[in-house]
């Protein structure tokens, strides 16, 4: 199912003060799509899920979902699976067990009993909470209530999953599970989801596009691997090893035959007939590429051996500092610039 989302604002007041959470927000999103929400605290994200999931009205603009307008939120609901994490399961009624709180939101949800049961046990099975199914919510940790709240939002099967930090709390193996069966849910039943996290890793794996909001606004809205360039700072790694090695030369060698700057060097292993090495360069003169073909023929020629040599990869996580470190600069220079205005 799709959803549009058209010139979208939402101003919260808090003492007489007025806060943009979302400012004039427009987004389209396919039918399954797996969209990973990125962006700093406060950036407006939750506010963004909240409105899909009808629990917060926006001062303006529209939204829908399948065609039906977000303000029919009776109808909405049924074809939304809305999680937040930082709700810590406080949405869950404590002095339930696990296994009747599943029921009882699944015959909220419409889901027949029998299928109910079905897709409980199933689902409790996968995330170990088998063994505590009687236990109430109260005595639950953290990441267990996370779980149940994960189980809640699977069981409809909903056409589109609002998952806001959905796996707080959740340890390695739980996160691997989580993110198993997102992935395998978007395969199999073609669900549409947006994701919202601060676990880059997970966002990486999971989604096909990215939509980085800052301040209310979307800054970016691009496929993973085109954020990741916003971090690509031209780095060349090399693994190689070459008999005689002088750490001065070659690096002067980079600088005269590839037009390039040695950033580090690290020797791995010694072995009898060779030097290994880990390097990074940056590439300068010429377009990387042609670098990285230069630099393949410099260490051959001078008897080398090249295990692997690529342009380095920049993680998701790189890419949103990088990101965060050229607005803090764009922003420290428009403060330098308001001053010196003031000045005058
Ligand atoms: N109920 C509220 N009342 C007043 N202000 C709010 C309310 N909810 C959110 N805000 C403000 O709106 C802005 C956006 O908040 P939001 O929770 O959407 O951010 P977020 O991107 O989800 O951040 P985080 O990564 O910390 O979860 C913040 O400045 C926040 O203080
Ligand atoms: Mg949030």
């Amino acid at each position: 199912m799709s959803i549009e989302i058209s010139n979208l604002t939402k101003t919260y007041k808090v003492k007489g003060r007025e806060i943009t959470a979302l400012n004039n927000i427009s987004l389209s999103i396919k039918e399954g799509e797996f969209v990973g929400l990125l962006g700093p605290n406060g950036a407006g994200k939750t506010t963004l899920t909240k409105i899909l999931a009808t629990l917060v009205s926006p001062d303006q603009g529209t939204a829908f979902i399948n065609n039906i307008n977000i303000k029919n939120s009776k109808k909405i609901r049924q074809l939304i699976g809305p999680l937040f994490g930082e709700n810590g399961g406080r949405s869950l009624y404590y002095r339930l067990s696990i296994y009747d709180n599943l029921i009882f939101y699944s015959s909220l949800a419409g889901v027949p009993k029998k299928i109910a049961k079905k897709r409980i046990n199933l689902l409790l099975d996968y995330f170990e909470l088998d063994k505590y199914r009687d236990v109430l919510v109260m005595k639950l940790s953290t990441g267990m209530k996370t779980k149940v709240l994960f189980i809640r939002t699977l069981i409809p099967n909903p056409k589109i999953l609002l998952l806001d930090e959905p796996t707080l709390g959740f340890d390695a193996n739980t996160s691997d599970k989580a993110r198993n069966i997102l992935e395998y849910f978007n395969k199999k039943f073609k669900t549409t989801i947006i994701l919202t996290s601060h676990n880059f890793q997970e966002v990486d794996s999971l989604t096909e596009r990215i939509v980085l909001i800052d301040k209310g606004k979307i800054i970016k809205d691009c496929a993973p691997e085109s954020f990741k360039q916003l971090a690509s700072k031209n780095f060349i790694d090399i693994h190689f090893s070459m008999k005689k090695f002088n750490k001065e030369i070659f690096s002067a060698l980079i600088s005269q035959v590839i037009g390039g700057q040695l950033v580090e060097i690290k020797r791995k292993e010694i072995s009898k007939n060779a030097n290994i090495f880990n390097a990074r360069i940056v590439a300068k003169k010429f377009p990387i590429i042609e670098t990285i073909a230069l630099l393949n023929s410099m260490i051959v020629e001078r008897g080398g051996k090249v295990f692997q040599l690529q342009p380095y990869q920049p993680s998701l996580k790189e890419a949103f500092l990088a990101y965060l470190n050229s607005s803090e600069k764009k922003y420290e220079e428009n403060i330098e610039q308001k001053i010196k205005i003031s000045n005058r």
